[in-house]
């Protein structure tokens, strides 16, 4: 996992992190977040960046990721960093509210 850590600037010990899990046949996972209030000036790009030459370096052949469809910012983010949407979970994941929701598979290839 790595940390945004915004104490240089007075800010708190963590307000954002990126956690990426290396699969046995070498494809890493990722999952994120940035605290709200800190969104929209560029940590998750960072983060993101950091990721991805992190797994490239750990020896993965492959980033992937799941989000959801109405997730724009992140979608976004993620085809900004040359994700591609690869296919999507129909009506997989249920709600509390028993909504069943779909997902969108992500990829990116590894140098
Ligand atoms: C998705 C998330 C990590 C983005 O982090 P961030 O620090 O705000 O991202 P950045 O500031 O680096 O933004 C990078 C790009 O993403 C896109 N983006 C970010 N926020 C956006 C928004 N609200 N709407 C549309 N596009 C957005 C833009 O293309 C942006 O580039 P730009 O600022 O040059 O326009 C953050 O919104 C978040 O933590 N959301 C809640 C948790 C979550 O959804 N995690 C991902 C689960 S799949």
């Amino acid at each position: 996992m790595l940390v945004a850590d915004a104490t240089s600037t007075g800010g708190p010990a963590m307000v954002g992190q990126i956690s990426v899990d290396i699969a046995p046949y070498g494809v890493a996972d990722i999952g994120m977040l940035v605290v709200d209030g800190w969104r929209g000036q560029g940590l998750g790009t960072v983060l993101l960046d950091a990721a991805i030459t992190w797994a490239s370096a750990a020896g993965a052949h492959k980033m992937a990721l799941e989000a959801w469809p109405h997730n724009t910012a992140a979608l976004e983010l993620y085809r900004r960093a040359g994700f591609k949407e690869e296919g999507r979970k129909r009506r997989h994941y249920r709600r509390r509210n028993g909504e069943l929701w779909d997902s969108v598979l992500m990829g990116r290839p590894l140098p």
